[in-house]
């Protein structure tokens, strides 16, 4: 399936406006989007506030908090698009991959509204959906030109996919345990800050010394990620510190957050270099909440000046867990007419390819 086939497809539909509704209920954000052909009318989000008390995301909280806030997301969404189920096209839904208890949420509400109102139903892959978020109609986003490399960081992602076209995808690398936006929220757990502390480490780091403290890299073959081990050596490094001095942490939080982001967005930087290499591939394009990091846009910048990579990042409410990034899988999908029959299910371990 090349762009060229996808063009001819969009002039034929031209004459017709088309408007998909995206839901989004994977993990621990309930989201739901309006687009009209391509473009976005509304991106409402329900970020799931309970999950804080425990550090990480509980799973059976999440699904009776999607629960909760589908209908009135849906609703809001509907309200802030300023239009009636009625005119929706089609609905798309992430089917995987993801929590079953949330993904379950949204793939039996899509269902139901879809034969509800005798419209299509489209099942999205949610790491597609990370990927193709840069084809969101943007006047200020630059699309990636295939082939490129996707590079998903979130806290529950970190891979490399090569993206030759929008629906061929092979990933290249992935984390073999800890995504890389877990390794930020259970380093920031051991230095006492609240979760998710991936935005608080990223914060102070900006204002501390990288080289402060060394952090051993894992040694991981290939394209492939590690960040357990990190993770561990963290807890050691403030182990034995705040026994010789228990204001240790306070005293030096910003180096000590500086030196965890170096090591990391190391960890990222050497992937994706030896990716570019080995593909050949320069156009770079990340997603995903880590995204947001200044240590990865600061790398990525570098990358241009140093590889000739030229590098995309979306808007950060396309980056992390949203269901505009849904809704425009879904109006690529609805161009080809690549729908879902009534009998489809939650897949909570859909892969890429
Ligand atoms: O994509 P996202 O909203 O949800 C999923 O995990 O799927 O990503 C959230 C993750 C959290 O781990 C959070 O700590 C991390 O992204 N994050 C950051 C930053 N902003 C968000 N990590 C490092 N630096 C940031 N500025
Ligand atoms: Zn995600």
């Amino acid at each position: 399936m090349n762009a060229l086939y996808f063009m001819t497809l969009f002039y034929v539909y031209m004459e017709k406006d088309i408007y998909i509704l995206g839901i989004e209920s994977s993990c621990d954000d309930t989201s739901a989007a309006v687009i009209l052909n391509g473009k976005v009318l509304s991106n409402v989000v329900a970020n799931q506030k309970i999950h804080q008390e425990y550090g990480g995301v509980v799973p059976e909280l999440a699904s009776r908090a999607h629960q909760q806030n589908i209908v009135p997301v849906i609703d809001q969404a509907l309200k802030k698009a300023k239009i009636s189920k009625e005119q929706l096209s089609a609905i798309a839904f992430t089917q995987g991959p993801g929590l079953m208890g949330s993904l379950l949420v949204g793939t039996s509400f899509a269902k139901s509204l879809a034969m509800a109102l005798d419209i299509p139903l489209i099942s999205v892959n949610h790491m597609q959906a990370h990927i193709l978020a840069h084809f969101i109609e943007e006047e200020t986003q630059d699309k990636p030109n295939f082939p490129f490399l996707g590079m998903t960081i979130s806290g529950g992602h970190t891979q490399i996919v090569q993206v030759n076209d929008y629906f061929d995808m092979e990933v290249i690398g992935e984390t073999i345990d800890d995504a890389v936006g877990e390794a930020y929220d259970k380093s920031a757990k051991v230095l006492g800050l609240t979760y998710p502390g991936g935005p608080l480490i990223d914060k102070y780091a900006q204002l501390g010394n990288p080289k402060a403290f060394q952090f051993t890299k894992p040694n991981v073959k290939g394209l492939n990620f590690s960040f357990s081990g990190l993770k561990t050596a963290i807890l050691y490094f403030v182990q034995k510190h705040t026994k010789e001095n228990p204001k240790f942490v306070q005293e030096n939080m910003n180096d000590i957050c500086a030196s965890i982001q170096y090591t990391i967005i190391g960890i990222l930087i050497d992937k994706l270099k030896k990716a570019s290499k080995e593909t050949g591939i320069k156009e770079i394009a990340i997603g995903g909440g880590v995204s947001a990091n200044s240590g990865i846009r600061a790398a990525l910048k570098k990358g241009e000046f140093k590889f000739g990579w030229t590098t995309y990042i979306p808007k950060f409410e396309f980056t992390t867990d949203n269901a505009a990034m849904i809704a425009i899988v879904g109006y690529l999908k609805y161009l080809q007419e690549d729908f879902a029959d009534s009998t489809i299910t939650a897949n909570p371990r859909f892969a890429i390819s």
